[in-house]
């Protein structure tokens, strides 16, 4: 008979005790549990999260200010809340920072009534058009040098799951950041080595791109 699960530790989240596994970032806990959090750039299984979004905010008890859950992990008798004044705060700044490099044009944009800014803005209660901090577009709306996807650098919120994902898959990344702060962009021109997989057969970067901003030609 199998014994009981040495991994698995009680936590409380948001004042009810849930038996999970220990060592797992909270974001994915709290996620598999029911318990949603605001994220954009975590994907699933990383072993280093950038948290570069700044949307996954939780409070820990004994921990004096909020921090992202997708680099936090469980720890035995935790005691976490998801939903605090301070953490909404946070997240609702968050996202008007991202808002503000991003066009928004819904009614044109191919994951209209899909896409993960409408479901967290509508979560955190706020206007997508209603962000109070200066919008900071470029220049050049379309980037389409690429054979296989065009990338349109006003819709991207930088989150980097495509640079992730096309690391993980092909071992390096065929495209990279670039850029500084509000002018980053993604490189999507780089040299391809000979043996590199096929953009055409991969597509991981375009198909994991949460707003559209590479998009197969
Ligand atoms: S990515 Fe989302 S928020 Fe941005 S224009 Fe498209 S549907 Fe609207
Ligand atoms: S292109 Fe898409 S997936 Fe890549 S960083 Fe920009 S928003 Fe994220
Ligand atoms: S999901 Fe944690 S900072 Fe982006």
């Amino acid at each position: 008979m199998a014994g009981p699960d040495m991994d698995m530790v009680e936590i409380v989240i948001n004042g009810k005790n849930i038996s999970v596994k220990a060592g797992r970032p909270l974001l994915e806990t709290c996620l598999s549990n029911g318990i949603y959090i605001p994220n954009l750039c975590h994907v699933e299984g990383m072993t280093s999260p950038p948290a570069s979004c700044r949307l996954c905010f939780i409070e820990v008890e004994g921990i004096p200010a909020p921090v992202p859950s997708c680099v936090t992990t469980v720890e035995p008798g935790m005691v976490v809340s998801t939903d605090t004044a301070a953490v909404r705060k946070l997240q609702r700044t968050a996202l008007k920072l991202l808002l503000s490099v991003h066009d928004i044009d819904c009614r044109n944009c191919p994951v209209n009534r899909k896409c993960p800014l409408q479901q967290i803005a509508r979560f955190l209660k706020i206007g997508l058009k209603s962000a109070p901090f200066e919008t900071r577009l470029k220049k050049d709306l379309l980037d389409d040098r690429h054979p296989f996807f065009n990338y349109y650098p006003n819709r991207c919120v930088l989150c980097g799951r495509c640079v992730y994902l096309c690391h993980r898959k092909n071992g390096y990344p065929k495209i990279s950041f670039a850029g500084r702060g509000f002018g980053a962009f993604i490189r999507i021109d780089l040299p391809l080595p000979d043996d590199a997989v096929s953009c055409h057969e991969c597509r991981e970067c375009a198909t994991s791109c949460p707003v559209a901003a590479l998009r197969l030609k």
